[in-house]
C-alpha cells in the first residue's frame, strides 16, 4: 500500500464521487492513505463522505461543486486545483438513458454527451501534462477512464450510451499508447452491471440481473490493476458474456441482445 501511495499519491481526484462507483473509489483510496479532491453536483453527499473519511482515516478532502454537463466545467475544475500534487485522476462521472433512441429527450442526450464524452476528453487533455511531469521526475501517475462493458458493442435500447462509452474506450486506448514510457498508467475500466443508483435511475431492475458487482469490489480490483492497461474488465462474468456475443455474427449478437433487453 505504501508503494501504491508513493507512486500515485498523495492526492487523487475523482469525478462523480457523490455515489456509486466514484464513492467506492474515494473510500478505497482513503484506506490507502490518499488525500482526495471529490467532484460532483450533490455537495451535501460529498460533505457527508468527507466527514466520514476524515473521521475514519484522517483524509484531507477538497470538495468541488462542478456540473460536468457544462462545457466549461473541466477547465474550471483544472484551474481550481492548479498546483496541487495530484497523481491519480479518475474520470468516472457519467450516466445513461435507456429506451428507443427516438424517445430520448434531446436535452438529456446532449447533457449525456457532455458529461460522458466531452468531460473525459478535456480532463485528460488538461491533467495529463502534470501527470507526465511527475513521471519525468521519477514518480508516477495514473489516469483512469470509467467506460462500460457496453462500449464493446452497439447496444439496443442503450444505443447512444454504448456509443459514448465506445468513445471513452478508444480515447483511453489511444492515450495508453501515447503515454507508454512516460511513467503514467492509463487504464480504461469497463464495468458490467454494478449495484449503484444508476440502474434505478435508468429504470433497470437490478434484481433481474445476474452477476451484479458491488462498487467496492470494482474499485479494489481496478486500483490493483492500474498498471495492467490498456483496459480492465472488473466483472469477469460480463466480460465472458460479451466475448460470446462478439464471437457471433454481429447481426445475431445484436438480435440476441435486443431479446435480452426485453426482460430487463
Ligand atoms: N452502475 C453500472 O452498472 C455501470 C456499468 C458500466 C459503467 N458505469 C459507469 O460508471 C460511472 C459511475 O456510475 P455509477 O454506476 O456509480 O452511477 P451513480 O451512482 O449514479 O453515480 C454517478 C456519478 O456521476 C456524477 N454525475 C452525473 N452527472 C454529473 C454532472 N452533470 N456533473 C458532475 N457529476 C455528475 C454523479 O454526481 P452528482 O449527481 O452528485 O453530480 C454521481 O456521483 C458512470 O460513468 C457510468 O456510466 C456504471
Amino acid at each position: 500500500m505504501t508503494e501504491f501511495r508513493e507512486r500515485y499519491g498523495p492526492i487523487a481526484l475523482i469525478t462523480g464521487a457523490s455515489s456509486g462507483i466514484g464513492l467506492a473509489f474515494a473510500e478505497e483510496l482513503a484506506t490507502r492513505g490518499f488525500d482526495l479532491v471529490l467532484v460532483a453536483r450533490r455537495v451535501d453527499r460529498l460533505q457527508e463522505l468527507t466527514e466520514k473519511l476524515e473521521r475514519q482515516h484522517g483524509t484531507k478532502v477538497s470538495i468541488c461543486d462542478a456540473d460536468l454537463s457544462q462545457p466549461t466545467a473541466p477547465g474550471e475544475l483544472h484551474r481550481l486545483v492548479a498546483g496541487r500534487d495530484i497523481g491519480l485522476v479518475i474520470s468516472n462521472a457519467g450516466f445513461s438513458v435507456r429506451g428507443l433512441h427516438e424517445s430520448v429527450d434531446p436535452g438529456e442526450l446532449t447533457e449525456m454527451l457532455t458529461v460522458n464524452c466531452h468531460a473525459p476528453l478535456h480532463l485528460a487533455r488538461l491533467f495529463l501534462p502534470a501527470l507526465k511531469a511527475r513521471g519525468a521526475d521519477g514518480r508516477g501517475g495514473a489516469f483512469v477512464m470509467v467506460s462500460s462493458i457496453e462500449a464493446l458493442m452497439g447496444c439496443p435500447m442503450s444505443a447512444a450510451y454504448s456509443a459514448m462509452k465506445a468513445l471513452v474506450l478508444h480515447l483511453g486506448e489511444g492515450l495508453y499508447a501515447e503515454a507508454a514510457g512516460s511513467g503514467v498508467d492509463i487504464l480504461t475500466c469497463c464495468p458490467g452491471a454494478t449495484n449503484t443508483e444508476a440502474g434505478q435511475r435508468a429504470g433497470v431492475d437490478m434484481s433481474q440481473l445476474a452477476n451484479v458487482q458491488q462498487p467496492r469490489d470494482l474499485a479494489v480490483l481496478t486500483l490493483d490493476n492500474l498498471a495492467n492497461g490498456p483496459t480492465y474488465f472488473p466483472n469477469a462474468a460480463y466480460k465472458a458474456q460479451f466475448d460470446q456475443l462478439l464471437a457471433m455474427p454481429k447481426r445475431d449478437a445484436l438480435m440476441a441482445m435486443a431479446q435480452a433487453m426485453k426482460g430487463v
